[in-house]
This record gives structure tokens, C-alpha cells and sequence, in this order.
């Protein structure tokens, strides 16, 4: 792969996103996270539906944040708006998702680049905060960029059958920005885990 110096992250706006460009970043996806009964095409599907479901601001759509190589996505980051509550507090959250290199391409602070572009939305002011999952592995990389594992609990009251369990499935959760004020009260997603 070609691509080393000063990548260009590409946002590209999901309620306009072409197939193809869906389908390159479902590749991408699919080869990280590759799953048994959903292909690159379900994942493109997936992110067109993010899109198409989106009736809100355009300041606040959603976006796949993207480097690419050619035709050939290197790196994404899925951000997209969820109204979250932390206590009796309704929050706009950035949700961060779909957080991917492509393996030829790692440690060449892509990763970074991508992440920082979401981050930039907070920073921006687009947002108060971005909350979202990660492994124990990645965890420092995120602390790096300015993000802090919260302990908060965190539960999808809008699961009839299940409304205090944590939706997330990942180790753990983090927010951007690190600083300003916190409470350690219950984080609900509203919605399912991402
Ligand atoms: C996490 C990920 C996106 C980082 O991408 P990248 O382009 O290599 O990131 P950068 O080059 O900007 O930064 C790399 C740094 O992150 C650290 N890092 C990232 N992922 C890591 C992991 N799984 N284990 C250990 N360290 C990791 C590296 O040690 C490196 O630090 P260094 O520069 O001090 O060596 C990439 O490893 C990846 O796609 N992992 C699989 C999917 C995943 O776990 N996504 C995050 C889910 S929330």
C-alpha cells in the first residue's frame, strides 16, 4: 500500500453516500471484523440505512470519517449523533464506531487521523462529548487523543425485555474530552449498544 505521508481524511456525508463507496468501506470492515453471516454488502447496507435514517441537522449528520488508497479504504471511523442521558441529564453524544486500519497500513497514525477528525466535532463544539467502546488493547491509544475510560453504568432503557443491561459488549467505555466536569451516574444509551 502506497499510502505514508499526510493521509486526508475524507468525510463522507452517509445520507449521500454512493454504493460503491459504502461497499469499500464494508470491505474494510469485513475484513477486520469478519462475520459468518454478514458480508462487506450488509455492512455497506447498514451504513446507506445510518444515512437514510438520519432526519436531523446537517451540521450533525453522519459521517464515515475515511482514508483512502486509490479505490481501497485504509481507515474509517463511523460517527453518528445519539441522544444518551448521564443521570436525568439528556446529552447530544458524538457515537464513535467502526474504528479500523486495514492491517498493511497500522502504526503509520492513520488510526489517528481518523479519530482526531471525529474528535474534531466535539472540539468544534457540534457536540459536548463523544462516548464509546473499545478493547483494553486500544485503550491507550485513545487516551493519547484526549479520551478517558469512564466507569460509569451504562443500560438501553428502550430494551422492554432488558433495560439495565449494559448494551455495549466491548471491555470498556471512554469519552472525549477527558476533562470537565463528570458524574459517575448511569449512562443510558437510549438505543442499542454500537
Ligand atoms: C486501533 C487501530 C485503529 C489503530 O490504527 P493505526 O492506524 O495503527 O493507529 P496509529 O498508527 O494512529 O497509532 C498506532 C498506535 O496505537 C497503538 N495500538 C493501536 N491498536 C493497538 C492494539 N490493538 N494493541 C496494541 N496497541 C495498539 C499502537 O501501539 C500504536 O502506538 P505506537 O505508535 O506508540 O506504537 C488499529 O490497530 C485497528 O484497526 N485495530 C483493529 C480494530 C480495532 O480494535 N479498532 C478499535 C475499536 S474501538
Amino acid at each position: 500500500m502506497s499510502i505514508t505521508m499526510n493521509p486526508t481524511v475524507i468525510a463522507t456525508e452517509l445520507p449521500r453516500v454512493s454504493h460503491a463507496d459504502a461497499l469499500a468501506i464494508g470491505t474494510l470492515l469485513d475484513t477486520i471484523w469478519p462475520h459468518d453471516d454478514r458480508g462487506p454488502e450488509d455492512r455497506a447496507r447498514k451504513l446507506i440505512d445510518i444515512g437514510n435514517r438520519y432526519e436531523g441537522p446537517a451540521q450533525r449528520q453522519p459521517l464515515s470519517l475515511v482514508v483512502w488508497d486509490d479505490s481501497l479504504v485504509v481507515a474509517h471511523a463511523l460517527v453518528f449523533e445519539r441522544v444518551i442521558t448521564l443521570g436525568p441529564k439528556p446529552l447530544s453524544a458524538l457515537a464513535l464506531a467502526g474504528v479500523a486500519t486495514h492491517p498493511d497500513c497500522r502504526g503509520r497514525g492513520l488510526g489517528e487521523v481518523v479519530v482526531q477528525a471525529a474528535f474534531d466535532r466535539v472540539d468544534q463544539g457540534l457536540f459536548p462529548l463523544s462516548l464509546f467502546q473499545t478493547s483494553l488493547a486500544v485503550e491507550n491509544f485513545y487516551t493519547r487523543l484526549g479520551a478517558k475510560r469512564v466507569e460509569n453504568p451504562v443500560v438501553n432503557s428502550h430494551n422492554a425485555d432488558d433495560p439495565n443491561t449494559n448494551p455495549f459488549w466491548d471491555d470498556i467505555v471512554m469519552r472525549y474530552p477527558a476533562g470537565g466536569a463528570w458524574s459517575d451516574e448511569t449512562i443510558d444509551l437510549c438505543g442499542p449498544g454500537y
